[in-house]
């Protein structure tokens, strides 16, 4: 690519690839992006009459910067699995996005404050979950002010990829500000924290055995872990919570008509990746059988 070709696209024309043409893949992931902004619109009347709207506005916000966070991690996984390289040309619009969630869930909150600055303050100082939402608010900011070509290049790419390796301190900080403000039931966070779980394994799996692509194998195993250590995690943690006896928690893990735990949905979206990526090595295999034949 050379510099004429580059200048073709302006900062803001997120929907022009890096050659400066037009593409699909980032359109389907604009609209991805903006889906949650929409929809929080068209139900604008409901969350109006809602009992505190500010505050549904604001765990709408941080919910949906969490799955935003969430999807920029996972592309380095899925470009792997999908053996389609150019999903790298969306991550920085993702992250970018989670950003822009997560300011204006800090925005609402400072509205929540009645605008006062020491309110906001003194708010999140006194509260451990906001203190540590804080530190996950000032990394994503961070992160979203270094994510220019500029700062690419300013930064040097080594120092910049070390830099942005914060990601991965700021998605547990995110997790345990999830956990911590939940009230009653931690289904949803936990099945949310199996997922993290799943994209943090695979970097350590790929980092223990020396390469950044796992095999279909490795990645079964890796997500039948996972999903134990969810279902192991969930059901030690409420044992812990409501001080109840391992043995009495434990048979819930079986009991499917109550509901399918954390754990187990995350066993399915795992197994769903290892389809994927079984059908996928299998077909680039064919494709280089019949370039070596050619
Ligand atoms: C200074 C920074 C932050 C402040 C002041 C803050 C404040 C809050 C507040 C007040 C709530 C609602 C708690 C309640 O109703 O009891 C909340 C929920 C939440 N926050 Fe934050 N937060 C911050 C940073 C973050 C960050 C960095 C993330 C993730 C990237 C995040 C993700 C969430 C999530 C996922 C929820 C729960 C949403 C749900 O219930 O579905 N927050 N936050």
């Amino acid at each position: 690519m050379n510099d004429a070709s580059r200048q073709t696209r302006q900062p803001w024309q997120v929907w022009r690839n890096r050659r400066g043409r037009l593409s699909a893949l980032r359109l389907v992931v604009l609209a991805v992006l903006i889906f949650p902004a929409a929809k929080a619109l068209v139900e604008a009347s409901a969350i109006a009459h809602s009992a505190r709207p500010l505050n549904e506005m604001i765990h709408r916000a941080g919910f949906w910067a969490l799955v935003l966070l969430g999807l920029a991690l996972a592309v380095t996984p899925f470009r792997r699995i999908t053996r389609y390289g150019n999903l790298v040309d969306i991550r920085r619009m993702i992250g970018v996005a989670a950003f822009l969630y997560i300011a204006a869930h800090l925005a609402l909150f400072f509205a929540d404050q009645s605008y006062s600055w020491l309110k906001f303050f003194t708010e999140i100082t006194k509260r451990v979950y906001l203190i540590i939402g804080g530190i996950a608010w000032l990394g994503l900011a961070i992160l979203a002010a270094t994510s220019t070509d500029a700062m690419v290049r300013r930064l040097g790419g080594m120092r910049w990829r070390r830099l942005h390796q914060i990601v991965y301190a700021i998605a547990l900080l995110a997790l345990i500000h999830y956990f911590q403000q939940t009230k009653a039931d931690v289904s949803v966070p936990t099945f949310v924290a199996g997922l993290f779980g799943w994209l943090m394994a695979y970097r350590i799996v790929g980092w223990w055995q020396g390469r950044a692509e796992l095999s279909t194998l490795a990645l079964l195993m890796m997500t039948i872990v996972v999903a134990a250590l969810t279902l192991v995690g969930e059901t030690v943690g409420i044992a812990i919570v409501f001080n109840a006896p391992l043995e009495r928690i434990l048979p819930g893990i079986w009991d499917f008509e109550a509901g399918i735990r954390p754990g187990w949905q995350v066993l399915g979206a795992g197994l769903c990746v290892v389809v994927l990526d079984f059908v996928r090595s299998r077909a680039s295999r064919r494709v280089e059988a019949r370039r070596a034949v050619a």
